[in-house]
C-alpha cells in the first residue's frame, strides 16, 4: 500500500507449546495510511491484541514472530528492544481498554504527563508542562492546569481516557494503535472519545488502528475494516462495502450481532459455536464448523483472497457478494 504508516505484510506469531504449538497470527497482511482510521474487528480470542502487540514489538516471550511489520519504513521485526522503546511513545504509541490501569495512581496526571514529554522530545520542565497543558486543550479536558494537579482517583474515566490520548499524542506519534479504548466507558463517554479520536485523525493526519469487538463503532468511526477470525484477516475493505455489503459469512454474522437502533444490548445475539483454539483451528477454512454456507470443499482446502469490489477482499470460497469477485493476485 503506497504512503501507509504502518505496512503488516506476512505476520505469524506463534508459541510452542508442550504438545503441541499455538498459531496465533497466520498471515495478516494490512496497512494503514496517514489520516486513516483502520477498524480490527472479531470476537473474543482471534488474535486482534496480539495483532497490536505485534506492532509494538511486544510479543510476549517465547513467542515467535515473523513476517514483516514496518513503521514509517521502519522493520519492526527483529529490532533490537532499546530501538523499539524509541518508536514506542515516539513514531507510535497506544490507548488500551482499561484507562485507570493504564496510569500510575501515586503520581499527579501532570508528573506523568511531563516525564513522558520530557522523555521523547527532550525539553525543559516548564517547556514539557506549556506541551502537557496545549495537549490536554487538544483533548478538550476543561482546565487543563487544575486537572494536571489531579491524581489519576480524582478524574472521572472518560477524563482519564482523554488524558492518556493527550499523553499518547504528546510525543507526536505518526500511528496510534488504541486496543478497545471504550469498552470499559458508559455509552455517551464512548461517542465522545470516538468523535475525538475521529477529530485527531483528521486535524492531526494521524494513523490510527482501532481494535473493537464492535462493528457499531466500525460504521461511525473507521475509514476502512479488516474483521480477523483465527488468526486471519478474512474480510477487509473500505466501511460502506463490507459493511453494506458483506462478502465473507463471518462478516455477516458479525454484524447479526450489532443491536438495531431501538434494540436493546438484551436482544444482542451471539454466534453460535467459539472461535477455535490456536493450537486446534481446524483444516480447510477456519469458521467451516459454524458456517450454513460450508462445503466439503471448505472442510478441506484453505480459500484464497477474492477481490469483491474495489478495495474490498474477502477470503472465502463461497462469498456472499452481489458481484462476481475475482482472484487477488
Ligand atoms: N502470551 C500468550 N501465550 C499463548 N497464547 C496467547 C498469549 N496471549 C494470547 N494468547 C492467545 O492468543 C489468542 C488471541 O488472543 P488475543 O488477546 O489477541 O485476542 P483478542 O482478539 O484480542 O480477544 P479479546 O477480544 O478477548 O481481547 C487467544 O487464543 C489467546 O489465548
Ligand atoms: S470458505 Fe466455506 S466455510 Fe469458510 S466462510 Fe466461506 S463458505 Fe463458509
Ligand atoms: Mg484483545
Amino acid at each position: 500500500m503506497s504512503g501507509a504508516v504502518l505496512q503488516v505484510s506476512g505476520l505469524e506469531v506463534t508459541f510452542p507449546g508442550i504438545v503441541r504449538s499455538s498459531s496465533i497470527l497466520r498471515g495478516i497482511d494490512f496497512g494503514v495510511r496517514q489520516g486513516e482510521v483502520m477498524g480490527l474487528v472479531g470476537e473474543s480470542g482471534c488474535g486482534k491484541s496480539m495483532t497490536a502487540n505485534a506492532c509494538l514489538g511486544m510479543v510476549a516471550r517465547p513467542g515467535r514472530v515473523t513476517g514483516s511489520i514496518k513503521i514509517e519504513g521502519q522493520e519492526v521485526v527483529g529490532r533490537p528492544e532499546a530501538q523499539l522503546r524509541t518508536m514506542r511513545g515516539g513514531q507510535v504509541a497506544m490507548i488500551f481498554q482499561n484507562p485507570m490501569r493504564s496510569m500510575n495512581p501515586f503520581f499527579t496526571l501532570g508528573q506523568q504527563m511531563i516525564d513522558v514529554v520530557r522523555c521523547h522530545r527532550s525539553s525543559s520542565r516548564s517547556e514539557a508542562h506549556s506541551i502537557a497543558v496545549s495537549e490536554l486543550k487538544a483533548v478538550r479536558i476543561p482546565d487543563p492546569e487544575l486537572a494536571l494537579e489531579k491524581y489519576p482517583h480524582q478524574l472521572s474515566g472518560g477524563q482519564i481516557q482523554r488524558a492518556l490520548i493527550a499523553l499518547a499524542l504528546a510525543c507526536r506519534p505518526r500511528l496510534l494503535i488504541a486496543d478497545e479504548p471504550t469498552t470499559a466507558l458508559d455509552v455517551t463517554v464512548q461517542a465522545q472519545i470516538v468523535s475525538l479520536l475521529r477529530r485527531l485523525a483528521d486535524e492531526k493526519e494521524l494513523a490510527v488502528l482501532f481494535i473493537t469487538h464492535d462493528l457499531g463503532i466500525v460504521s461511525q468511526l473507521c475509514d476502512r475494516v479488516a474483521v480477523m477470525y483465527a488468526g486471519r484477516i478474512v474480510e477487509s475493505g473500505s466501511v460502506d462495502a463490507v459493511i453494506d455489503h458483506p462478502g465473507h459469512p463471518y462478516t455477516a454474522k458479525l454484524l447479526g450481532t450489532v443491536p438495531a437502533v431501538g434494540r436493546g444490548a438484551r436482544d444482542l445475539v451471539s454466534i453460535p459455536g467459539h472461535v477455535p483454539s490456536p493450537a486446534y483451528v481446524p483444516p480447510g477454512c477456519a469458521f467451516h464448523d459454524r458456517c450454513d454456507r460450508a462445503t466439503g470443499l471448505c472442510e478441506e482446502v484453505h480459500p484464497t483472497a477474492l477481490i469483491s469490489g474495489p478495495d474490498h477482499v474477502t477470503l472465502c470460497h463461497h462469498t456472499i457478494c452481489d458481484q462476481q469477485p475475482t482472484e487477488a493476485s
